[in-house]
């Protein structure tokens, strides 16, 4: 009698069957993990679907801020992170103490917190915005100054588009994409003259100056995949080439190698999920986000008042 062997993702299957479990990816996961998830998205969409799902189980595929923002948004819920050591190094950046320090020292400003940021600082803010929102939630706010957290870029891409605030930026960055230099995307564009360039706005501002789109990594997708440019070139982490090559394959994105940072717009922190973790947690339940109530209430206002803007 030949013997089937069941696979990791048969196990995944039958789990999250027995379970009502749904698995939530973000775009940055390995390619195997984005072809077996419920749901794929940016950080908006991701925590759009973690609001509205009538699972029992949220796994959520992504660094820590995005598994803990979708248990904020569903307290009752449980929600497991395959792998409790996949943070988000910017987000580590802003600290409750430094941040409520500032605050204080502006009592007349909004404070407009990254969704990269840890559930504590969440609590500090007025809204939270994500990279595909940013621009008209900081429009919509009636304070004239602004304290933005924590990424100086992303920070810096909103004050040219709402040139009436002032802004005052925390100093934090994401490495993978601070690496990325406007030169490496220019070789490429030398290589490929007809290209387009498109990058995500966590990029450094020499580098947002050449592109041609900016915007989320959904944006970035649409932009891709539907413009009239066969070669694009894309200032992202290399992850988002997978899901580019399923929706459209008959186009060529182009990823710039950094030498820098793990080889390519790589990070470390996202590919830290396996399918193994994915089916480990969905068996044994463990690696639940657990967060204070206190800091689940607080962090959600913001939250809140971000998804009703958008
Ligand atoms: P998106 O919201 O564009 O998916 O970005 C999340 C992120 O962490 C980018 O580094
Ligand atoms: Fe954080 Fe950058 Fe990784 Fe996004 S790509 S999770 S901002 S380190």
């Amino acid at each position: 009698m030949q013997v089937v062997e069941r696979t990791v993702v048969d196990e995944i299957n039958a789990l999250r069957k027995e379970k009502n479990a749904v698995i939530l990816a973000h775009y940055y996961q390995r390619g195997e993990i984005q072809d077996i998830a419920d749901f794929v998205g940016d950080s908006l969409e991701l925590a759009r679907k973690a609001q509205q799902t009538d699972a029992d189980i949220i796994v959520f595929a992504g660094v820590k801020f995005m598994a803990e923002t979708a248990k904020i948004l569903n307290p009752e819920k449980k929600v497991l992170h395959p792998n409790p050591e996949s943070g988000c190094p910017m987000a580590d950046m802003a600290t409750y103490e430094g941040v409520k320090k500032l605050k204080e020292q502006h009592p007349d400003a909004a404070v407009v917190a990254y969704v990269n940021t840890n559930a504590d600082v969440k609590t500090l803010a007025d809204v939270i915005v994500t990279s595909r929102n940013a621009v008209k939630v900081v429009k919509s706010l009636k304070e004239d100054k602004i304290i933005f957290v924590p990424d100086q870029f992303l920070g810096s891409f909103i004050a040219k588009q709402v040139p009436e605030k002032e802004f005052i930026l925390w100093k934090g960055f994401c490495p993978p994409h601070f690496n990325l230099t406007p030169d490496q995307l220019l070789a490429l564009k030398e290589q490929y003259p007809d290209a387009k360039i498109a990058v995500h706005p966590e990029c450094n501002t020499e580098t947002v100056k050449i592109a041609d789109f900016v915007g989320s990594t959904s944006q970035i997708i649409e932009f891709a995949t539907t413009c009239d440019a066969k070669n694009v070139i894309i200032g992202t982490e290399v992850g988002l080439k997978h899901w580019l090559e399923k929706v459209n394959p008959n186009k060529n994105y182009i990823f710039p190698v950094n030498a820098d940072y793990c080889g390519t717009v790589h990070c470390c922190d996202m590919k830290k999920n396996t399918l193994e973790k994915i089916r480990d947690v969905l068996l044994e339940e463990t690696n639940e986000i657990i967060l204070p109530e206190d800091i689940i209430e607080k962090a959600r206002i913001p939250l809140d008042r971000m998804l009703s803007i958008v």
